[in-house]
């Protein structure tokens, strides 16, 4: 009664992940003109591409859910830093940076150049970057938000104040053309200088807009540190107002003094899931990475530069090395090398176990795309979760490791017909050895492949196979009516 049918890919022998969390079964997988459109016994079935999935976990392509790849899917189009690691879905535009819309002639304040937007590659419309990205795909989907430091930037002659009407206005209308054009929410990053003096009711009322579109809020908090539970009820609150989901960037306790916060922030943001639309998510490591700051709570714990533009001889070197052969005190090095990026060692290894286990917690990388000393994150986060906290320490069933990276992210951001295996949905897929699985960049060596990855296929069309890019550019735009 099964008449034998041909597909253009069969994934053959597999052990399915389909990434609801439920549990693992055997399975063939079918997909056809870009959509998967048999999972089950497909013997005797063809293709014109067979790959031998036997022993193998196929699962959903995973969702980036914190990304600063705005640029980099125009830039460095074969996106391999993220398609090596399973990745076939990032999100960009958050902690309020964002390459639309911006203007050709205005200088980018830090930490805006942390996208690296060459002023011939800058998009004064969210409609003409998401047309440019429709024109010249990349390997990965994208989903873009647009971020409220970016419109600061745009919109106001200086950025060390609260934004008057005149200005909140302009910011609004921006934000109405960007959820028109397709950006899935508004991000800020009130952490940041150019964004510090925005206030809540100045965030209010510049994504006023977010409400009839039904888009997210996402939000680098103003504070991840002491004050860290003032700015989780400061998120809820523009959440409510808004009356739209919002979601907690990278979550995090830093410095020594709030470890072990996580107990209470956590059971906080349970409660209020109760009551409203809340998301987070956190990425594997203990140390972050941003432009290089000053500010002492940043300077306590080993800092690493990435990046300096004055000096990158300096890259991958320790800021106290550095501080010591000029003679001079920590935060004046870090001066001297600004602008630039750096990781900091400010995290409790428990804390970060405690946020990633908690049962609503996303995996996002937070990589940035940009010089050759990148925090790990950039190329290891996702195999990280699955063969270190999953499979080595024990923290969650794979099940549920490959949950926080396709099925509950595709909820929370509203991206439907992907990111679980079901027939019908789109074929975005990943093949992996559970086995082996494990993310291979250090803080020593961050550039470099993980281990484990059979294929990776995007839309049908395989990108990764066997450690090697294989030239395909076929992501989409997802918009949260194209998915619908
Ligand atoms: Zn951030
Ligand atoms: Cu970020």
């Amino acid at each position: 009664m099964n008449t034998p049918q041909h597909y253009d890919l069969l994934l053959r022998g597999g052990t399915v992940i389909d990434g609801t969390k439920a549990p693992r079964f055997e399975a063939d997988v079918g997909i056809t003109a870009g959509v998967i459109v048999a999972i089950g016994d497909l013997a005797g079935h063809s293709a014109d591409e067979v790959i031998n999935a036997t022993g193998r976990i196929v699962a959903p392509g995973f969702i980036d859910s914190h990304t600063h790849d705005d640029q980099a899917v125009i830039s460095q189009s074969d996106m391999s830093f993220k398609v090596s690691q399973g990745v076939t879905t990032v999100i960009a535009g958050n902690c309020g940076i964002s390459a639309a819309p911006l203007r050709p002639d205005m200088e980018l304040p830090m930490p805006l150049n942390l996208i690296e937007a060459p002023p011939e590659g800058r998009f004064t419309t969210f409609a003409a970057y998401l047309e440019a990205l429709r024109q010249t795909p990349s390997s990965v989907n994208i989903a873009a938000m647009v971020g409220h430091t970016t419109l600061r930037a745009v919109t106001m002659s200086s950025l060390d104040r609260e934004a008057n009407a005149e200005e909140i206005a302009a910011m609004q209308a921006l934000v109405e053309e960007a959820l028109q054009a397709g950006a899935v929410g508004l991000s800020t990053g009130t952490f940041y200088p150019p964004a510090v003096k925005a206030t809540t009711e100045e965030i209010i009322a510049v994504g006023r807009p977010l409400t009839k579109h039904k888009a997210l809020y996402v939000t680098h908090m103003r504070d991840e540190a002491a004050h860290v539970m003032g700015s989780l009820e400061e998120t809820f609150r523009i959440g409510r107002e808004l009356n739209i989901p919002v979601v907690v960037s990278h979550h995090k306790v830093q410095n020594h003094a709030n470890f072990g916060r996580s107990k209470v922030t956590l059971p906080f943001i349970q409660e209020t899931m109760k009551r409203q639309c809340v998301g987070l998510d956190c990425y594997p490591y203990t140390a972050g990475s941003t432009m290089i700051r000053t500010d002492r709570g940043m300077l306590d714990g080993r800092v690493l530069i990435a990046s300096s533009v004055p000096h990158p001889e300096c890259a991958g070197r320790d800021l106290d090395d550095i501080a010591k052969e000029w003679g001079l005190s920590k935060d004046e090095a870090a001066r001297k090398l600004q602008p630039g990026s750096a990781i900091y060692f400010l995290m409790d290894e428990n804390d970060v176990q405690r946020i990633l286990a908690f049962d609503e917690t996303m995996i996002g990388s937070d990589g940035i795309p940009v010089g050759e000393s990148p925090h790990p994150r950039l190329w290891g986060t996702f195999p990280r979760v699955l063969g270190h906290y999953s499979r080595d320490v024990g923290l969650f069933p794979l099940e549920t490791a490959v949950w926080k990276m396709t099925g509950l992210t595709a909820r929370n951001f509203g991206l439907h017909g992907r990111s679980t295996l079901k027939v019908g949905h789109h074929a975005d897929v990943v093949v992996f050895d559970a086995a082996s699985i494990r993310d291979a960049a250090t803080y020593e060596k961050p550039v470099q492949a993980a281990e484990g990855i059979d294929a990776v296929i995007v839309n049908g069309v395989v990108a990764w196979r066997n450690g090697k890019h294989c030239g395909a550019r076929s992501g989409q735009v997802l918009t949260r009516t194209s998915t619908a």
